[in-house]
């Protein structure tokens, strides 16, 4: 699930300088943000594994130019070293709500709170936007996944979900057979 421009608000109220843990017991100072549409170039420089794929220009420029899809980074010396992408999105009938999409901190960071603060920072986007809820779903063998949620204030809904998904493009998309990408999930979907 992938997600556009509006009402964002880019100001100083966006960032946070989040004072880090490392583990050596050292302080390090990195910004924890969300990024502004005119922000492209912040990705220049992306540490490894931070996201699944290459940052495409074309992709990032669409991604940015969309105000309702929300991305935070943790940048330490120039470099990209986390990020929490969001997707907010209404309904008819219900007030807007914000799916919050990936996260991935590179592994010379991880377990420094750095995902806390990155999922921390789109929550508040959130909020500013007038989301009344935020909702995260993860394979349910994520332990890493699953406490961060719960250490962010998630609640893990009782009840399990299955998700599907549909090739849409030509190549695959015979329009026959939906692939079950993956077995019961922690996430919730009900009413999404
Ligand atoms: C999940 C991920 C983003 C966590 O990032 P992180 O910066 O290491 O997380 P933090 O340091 O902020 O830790 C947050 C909480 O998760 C816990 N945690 C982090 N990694 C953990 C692990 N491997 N095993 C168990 N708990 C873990 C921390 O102890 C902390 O819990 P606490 O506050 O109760 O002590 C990171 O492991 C990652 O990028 N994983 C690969 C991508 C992924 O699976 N993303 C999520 C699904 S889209």
């Amino acid at each position: 699930m992938e997600g556009h421009r509006g009402p964002c608000r880019y100001g100083v109220d966006a960032s946070l300088d989040a004072e880090i843990e490392d583990l050596d017991g050292r302080i390090e100072s990195v910004v924890v943000r969300c990024l502004a549409p005119t922000e492209a170039g912040v990705l220049q420089h992306v540490a490894r594994d931070v996201f699944d794929h290459n940052v495409r220009e074309d992709y990032l420029q669409a991604f940015l130019g969309d105000p309702n899809s929300l991305l935070a980074v943790a940048i330490d010396d120039g470099v990209v070293v986390g990020m929490a992408s969001g997707l907010v999105y209404g309904h008819p009938d219900k007030p807007l709500q914000l799916f919050v999409n990936e996260v991935g901190v590179a592994p010379t960071h991880q377990l420094r709170g750095l995902g806390r603060e990155l999922v921390r920072c789109l929550l508040a986007r959130g909020r500013e936007l007038a989301c009344t809820e935020a909702w995260v779903a993860t394979e349910e063998e994520n332990a890493a996944a699953r406490r961060l949620y719960a250490a962010t204030g998630g609640r893990e809904e009782a009840s399990r979900t299955v998700m599907y998904t549909y090739a849409l493009n030509d190549d695959e998309a015979d329009g026959v057979e939906p692939a079950v990408a993956s077995g019961a999930t922690a996430g919730p979907i009900r009413g999404r």
